[in-house]
């Protein structure tokens, strides 16, 4: 295995900040849809973006094909209208959602649409040679992921 080093050691350090833990609490409640829809949602976000990570930290073996899958199928979830999860009203209930995005829809949208951006150059180049690369795409998503949940997700709220 051929690893790029040093901006390898840097992003994983940016990284480890951005990452999600695996174990996230998920649940499904038919009395709450909204909730259930973009935390399914976002549980299949993390289920492809967690083993892409762990390659690129060398927490798992490098495996380009697997990394381009999972690239793909992120690209592919960003396809959704995930703002059919954010109804109003639907900042209740069981969920890590903070008020404020409905109070700032614009901006969280945008924030969505970074991540969109960010995983569709990541799927543009996630099969390729050029591990670096990829490493460097791989944490411009983390980047996104993290800029939103830095205001909108809340670690303790409610749940
Ligand atoms: C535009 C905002 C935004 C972006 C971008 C975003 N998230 Fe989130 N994420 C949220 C919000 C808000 C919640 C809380 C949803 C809830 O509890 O109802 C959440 C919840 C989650 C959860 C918990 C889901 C559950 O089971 O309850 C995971 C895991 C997650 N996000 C991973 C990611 C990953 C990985 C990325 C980047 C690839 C990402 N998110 C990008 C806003 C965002």
């Amino acid at each position: 295995m051929n690893r790029p080093t040093a901006k390898l050691t840097l992003f994983s350090t940016a990284l480890a900040l951005a990452v999600i833990a695996p174990t996230t609490l998920s649940h499904f409640n038919d009395k709450e849809m909204p909730q259930s829809y973009r935390q399914s949602w976002f549980a299949l976000v993390a289920a492809n973006f967690g083993p892409m990570a762990a390659m690129v930290k060398g927490d798992m073996p490098y495996d380009a094909e697997r990394m381009q899958a999972s690239a793909d199928d992120l690209a592919t979830l960003l396809q959704l209208d995930i703002m059919r999860g954010f109804p109003e009203g639907s900042e209740k209930g069981t969920t890590r959602a903070k008020p404020g995005i409905w109070d700032n829809k614009a901006d969280f949208e945008q924030k969505m649409l970074d991540l969109q951006a960010a995983a569709n150059a990541l799927q543009a180049v996630a099969g390729g040679e050029d591990q670096k690369q990829v490493a460097a795409r791989v944490g411009d998503v983390g980047q996104t992921c993290k800029a939103c949940h830095d205001d909108y997700k809340s670690k303790d709220y409610l749940y």
